[in-house]
């Protein structure tokens, strides 16, 4: 199937920003050659979570999680790229940062399921829906990065 450009919402979560890692984690998807197209950072309130994580309602791990994610602003980051919902998924790792590869971003920087660095949008249909939630059209930036071509060959753009 041919790769198609897709954008993706990460929100650098509390323990990030507490950490002040932000810039770190954010250069990481930079180096990757993934464009930031679209940044805020806000305090997430019930009414903003509830949206966000419609499909975990009526989990255990709701209370504990939406408690974590109003504890300091958060950061949101819309990201482009060829691939790149399943891409940055792969740069996150597996939830549980106990059990994430050494390399990927909670590998080296986690040890927990809900201290996890970083949320990202499981599939395109989330995606899609999560950055609906946070950001206005007009919000979200198109532009060329300069170095393009050393990140795609001609065929793959
Ligand atoms: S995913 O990405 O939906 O497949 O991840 P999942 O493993 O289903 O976990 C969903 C989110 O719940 C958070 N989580 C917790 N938060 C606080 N306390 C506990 N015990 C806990 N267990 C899971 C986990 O960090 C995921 O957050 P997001 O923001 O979606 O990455």
């Amino acid at each position: 199937m041919p790769h198609k450009i897709q954008k993706t919402l990460v929100i650098l979560k509390p323990d990030t920003i507490h950490r002040g890692i932000v810039g770190e984690i954010l250069d990481r998807f930079e180096q990757k050659g993934i464009k930031i197209v679209g940044t805020k950072m806000l305090k997430m309130t019930d009414l903003l979570l509830d949206k966000h994580y419609a499909q975990h309602k009526g989990k255990h791990f709701l209370p504990n999680l939406k408690k974590f994610m109003k504890s300091l602003p958060v950061i949101l980051v819309v990201l482009e790229g060829l691939d790149v919902v399943r891409v940055v998924r792969t740069m996150c790792g597996p939830t549980d940062g106990k059990n994430a590869p050494p390399g990927t971003i909670r590998g080296d920087y986690s040890m927990s399921t809900s201290a996890t660095i970083i949320h990202a949008s499981e599939d395109l249909k989330a995606a899609k829906k999560e950055i609906s939630i946070f950001f206005k059209k007009s919000e979200i930036f198109g532009y060329r990065r300069p170095d393009i071509h050393f990140f795609y060959a001609e065929d793959e753009l």
